[in-house]
């Protein structure tokens, strides 16, 4: 019997992702043997701050600069030429990865990002503001079952015919979907030489992950899974058709990485001090104004994929009682709570009102959403400090935080009924706050 205190752990984002979880990655990292990518795909943008240097992933997970082994799973979505640039990044930095790829995991191609761009335009309001990383596309292939995964790609005469039927069929819909003002500029020959290139780059990487990973977890590996975005983009329990295409809550895990749900030990989510958003879809909490503008920049909330400003509101403790409902997260991650220095009262939503009803459950449909009003309560804030201030005060722990924020982590606790384990105060490794051990 192991005496291990938690052995797998996921790591998940609890509302419209970007909650820092790269960051709370790269901390957990340091003591796991493994890190796994689930879901998504280079939609996903992770920053990474090790003494000032900055490491930005899309596709890779961040556990990759601890120089650990990293997997991504069959639940992932592949673009082979981000995932190549990546490595060729990380080698020129130094870095080794020790990469498993999952054989039936699924490839985005070129065209996919053209037909992400053409669908959002045909969906008018109801276009989610996507990345255009042909993403959803390639998860509908996915569940259409035409789409074509990493195995096939290994093997000329098998990625053949599937490779024709795909070509043929987007050829096609990009026709149903274009007024030609897009051109089609892709040739079926070199992008199918492109892919058998790929797949020749690929192979040494290519394994069965479920095996691999319940081996490891047989043999007591410490084992990190790393969300992308968030619980509220989910395709199921996120809010629909404003998200993305894959499941992103912990639930994602067993069917994207094989591993039985039995097998996790401990869910944390990440939550923000405020909340970001970025695409469209209803925000009760947004903020707009010279106070956006303040948070935004102290936040640095720029889209780490697409550069997009973000849009920022307040913490929505109603929303992220939904998600902690869905994750049952065993703790908490706090980030950003140094964005939040110099606002002098902070609001906190506790709730939402429909028609002056006050809600017990958050409405997950947009047009429920964007009738609701919420319901704050203030709390004071804390002053600002200068980035040497607050690695001093991470140093000494969380008896030196400013008494404000020390009393809104405690409302938020007490709120949210779950208790928050880490507390980031700055966006380097060391401006981290320890306060549970949880492997
Ligand atoms: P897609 O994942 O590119 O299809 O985009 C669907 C929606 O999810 C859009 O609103 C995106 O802005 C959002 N989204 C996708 N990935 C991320 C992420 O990593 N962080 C935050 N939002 C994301």
């Amino acid at each position: 019997m192991s005496n291990k205190k938690n052995q797998v752990i996921v790591v998940s984002g609890a509302s419209w992702g970007d909650e820092g979880k790269g960051k709370a990655v790269d901390f957990l990292s340091s003591k796991a043997d493994i890190v796994v990518r689930f879901q998504g795909g280079n939609n996903a943008g992770h920053t990474v701050i090790v003494e000032g240097k900055k490491y930005k992933f899309h596709l890779i997970p961040s556990g990759v600069i601890q120089n650990k082994t990293i997997v991504i799973g069959n639940g992932v979505v592949i673009d082979p030429e981000v995932l190549f640039k990546e490595i060729e990044m990380l080698e020129s930095e130094g870095f080794h990865p020790d990469l498993k790829v999952a054989d039936t995991a699924h490839v985005i191609f070129p065209f996919h990002k053209l037909l992400d761009g053409l669908e959002e335009e045909s969906k008018g309001k109801y276009a989610a503001g996507t990345t255009k990383r042909g993403i959803g596309p390639t998860y509908s292939d996915k569940a259409s079952r035409y789409g074509i995964r990493v195995f096939d790609i290994l093997n000329e005469k098998i990625f053949r015919p599937k490779f024709e039927r795909l070509y043929e069929l987007k050829l096609k819909m990009y026709k149903v979907l274009t007024d030609t003002h897009k051109a089609w500029e892709f040739n079926k020959e070199e992008i199918f030489n492109q892919y058998i290139e790929f797949g020749k780059r690929l192979k040494p990487y290519v394994i069965q992950t479920a095996y691999y990973l319940n081996k490891a977890i047989d043999e007591e590996k410490y084992v990190l899974f790393e969300g992308a975005q968030g619980a509220l983009l989910g395709i199921d329990h996120g809010m629909y058709p404003y998200g993305t295409s894959s499941i992103t809550w912990a639930g994602g895990v067993p069917g994207g990485a094989g591993v039985g749900p039995t097998r996790i030990d401990y869910v944390l989510g990440v939550i923000k001090a405020y909340t970001s958003r970025v695409g469209t879809g209803p925000v009760p909490t947004e903020l707009d104004g010279d106070l956006a503008h303040q948070i935004r920049e102290q936040g640095h909330e720029y889209g780490t994929t697409t550069g997009r400003p973000r849009r920022v509101g307040w913490i929505d403790l109603f929303n992220l009682k939904y998600t902690c409902m869905l994750n049952n997260y065993d703790g908490l991650t706090l980030t950003l709570l140094d964005a939040l220095a110099g606002v002098e009262t902070l609001k906190i939503c506790t709730g939402y009102r429909l028609n002056g009803e006050l809600l017990d459950s958050w409405p997950i449909h947009s047009e429920l959403i964007e009738e609701c009003v919420p319901e704050y309560i203030d709390m004071p804030g804390w002053a600002p400090k200068s980035a040497e201030e607050w690695t001093k005060i991470a140093e000494q722990g969380y008896g030196a935080l400013p008494t404000e924020m020390k009393n809104y982590i405690q409302k938020i606790e007490e709120i949210l009924g779950r208790k928050i384990v880490i507390i980031s105060i700055g966006p380097d490794r060391k401006d981290t706050i320890i306060r549970e051990e949880i492997w």
